[in-house]
């Protein structure tokens, strides 16, 4: 499935805690390659993955305070993806127009969502707490067809690509499918907040066994 992000709305692209104060990674989100960041201010950004200058993957990029800084020539982004600082030429001031493309980032459910759109994004009641992200190696199904494959005792559909699910004897978590195009798609779990290691052992060793079960349905 080919996701373009400006068509899609909120996609699930991590848990928080995969991006931790003062890190960058990279993600993919549907055909879209993402830059995201956390600055030392605990806000995440996601970025297109490439620098204006010549392109360099802003993945690769230092976190400076709550600034990004390009690995190769070292321009300086603050947190709107304007560019505040060329070394080479440290008395010019960077014109306004020298941007990063960006998205929308919020954290809701143990989960970072980006968006391309103008939209309201999820509201996800609760505290939760991150429990596992896996890959799934196959062409996406979405997510109720993700669900045939396990038993829940009750679904509430969060957007697109989540769901609060109440599993017959798991307890209850959400269940993010993030699609990332020919790459397959990464399967996240969230856990309320409350929940006792036991809890998330269980609810680890439950996506696991989600993803076997779908990738031996693709290859049948
Ligand atoms: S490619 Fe990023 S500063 Fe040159």
């Amino acid at each position: 499935m080919d996701t373009d992000v400006s068509q899609v709305g909120w996609i699930p692209v991590a848990l928080n805690n995969a991006v931790q104060a003062g890190s960058a990674i990279r993600v993919i989100a549907g055909t879209d390659d993402i830059a995201l960041w956390r600055g030392k201010d605990g806000v995440a950004h996601a970025w297109e993955n490439r620098c204006p200058h010549r392109g360099m993957r802003l993945s690769y990029g230092t976190v400076c305070g709550n600034r990004l800084r390009c690995l190769y020539h070292g321009w300086i982004y603050d947190g709107s993806g304007t560019c505040v600082a060329i070394p080479a030429h440290p008395d010019l001031t960077p014109p306004q127009t020298i941007k990063v493309r960006t998205y929308r980032c919020v954290e809701a459910g143990a989960l970072i969502w980006i968006s391309d759109e103008d939209n309201s994004a999820p509201a996800i009641d609760g505290h939760w707490t991150p429990c596992r992200s896996l890959h799934i190696e196959v062409a996406m199904p979405d997510l109720p067809e993700i669900l045939k494959w396990t038993k829940v005792n009750s679904v509430r559909p969060l957007s697109t690509y989540a769901a609060d699910v109440a599993l017959p004897d798991q307890g209850r978590l959400i269940l993010a499918v993030h699609p990332m195009g020919s790459k397959g798609a990464m399967l996240h779990c969230a856990l309320p907040a409350s929940a006792r290691r036991d809890s998330l052992l269980s609810a680890s060793h439950w996506l696991g066994e989600l993803r076997s079960r779908i990738e031996q349905a693709a290859v049948v």
